[in-house]
C-alpha cells in the first residue's frame, strides 16, 4: 500500500480497518447524502439502515490534501496518481478496490474528520476501499474510440 509514495503528492493516508468505524462512516455518510436531492430510489438508499457505502469492504484508506485553493488543481491530481498506484498494486497482489467518491462528503464534518486523524487543514479527496473479491466477474468490454488518426 505503500504504492502511493511513488508518486511525488502532498498526498495524506488515513488507513481504517475496524469495522465498527468503517460502518459508522457509511451510516454517516448515507446522512449527508440523504439532505441532497437524488432520485427516489437514491433516496431510499441513503435513508435505509440496510446496504453500506463501502459493501463491507475490510479496509478504507482516505487520501487527503491540504485545503489550498491555489495548489487544489495539482493536488486533485496527486491523488488521483497516487490512487490509481494503489488500485493497481492492489490488483497485483489479489485484492479488489473501488474508489468511493460518495465519501467525500464527510468533508462536510469536519469534526469527525479530526477525530479520523485526518489533519484539520486537510480534505478528503480519495476514499477507497480493498478487500479480497468474493468472485472476479470479466471487465465490461471497452469501445476505444479514436477522433482521428494523425500519420
Ligand atoms: C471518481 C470516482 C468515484 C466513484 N465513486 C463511487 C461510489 O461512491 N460508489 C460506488 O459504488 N462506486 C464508485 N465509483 C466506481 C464506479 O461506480 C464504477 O463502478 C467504476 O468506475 C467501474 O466502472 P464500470 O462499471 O464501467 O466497470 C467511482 C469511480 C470513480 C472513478
Amino acid at each position: 500500500m505503500g504504492s502511493f509514495r511513488y508518486e511525488p503528492a502532498a498526498v495524506e493516508v488515513r488507513c481504517h480497518e475496524n469495522k465498527h468505524i468503517i460502518e459508522m462512516l457509511s451510516l454517516r455518510t448515507k446522512e449527508l447524502l440523504s439532505k441532497m436531492s437524488w432520485s427516489v430510489d437514491m433516496q431510499e438508499t441513503f435513508k435505509s439502515k440496510k446496504g453500506t457505502i463501502f459493501y463491507g469492504a475490510p479496509l478504507l484508506i482516505l487520501l487527503c490534501v491540504p485545503r489550498k485553493e491555489e495548489w487544489r488543481t495539482i493536488n486533485l491530481l496527486d491523488c488521483g496518481l497516487a490512487a490509481q498506484n494503489m488500485f493497481l498494486v492492489a490488483y497485483q497482489e489479489g485484492m479488489g478496490s473501488c474508489f468511493i467518491g460518495f465519501a467525500c462528503f464527510l468533508n462536510q464534518d469536519p469534526k469527525l474528520l479530526i477525530q479520523l486523524g485526518v489533519p484539520e487543514d486537510h480534505e478528503v479527496i480519495a476514499p477507497m476501499i480493498f478487500g479480497y473479491p468474493a468472485e472476479n466477474p470479466r471487465s465490461k468490454p471497452r469501445e476505444v474510440k479514436i477522433l482521428k488518426w494523425i500519420e
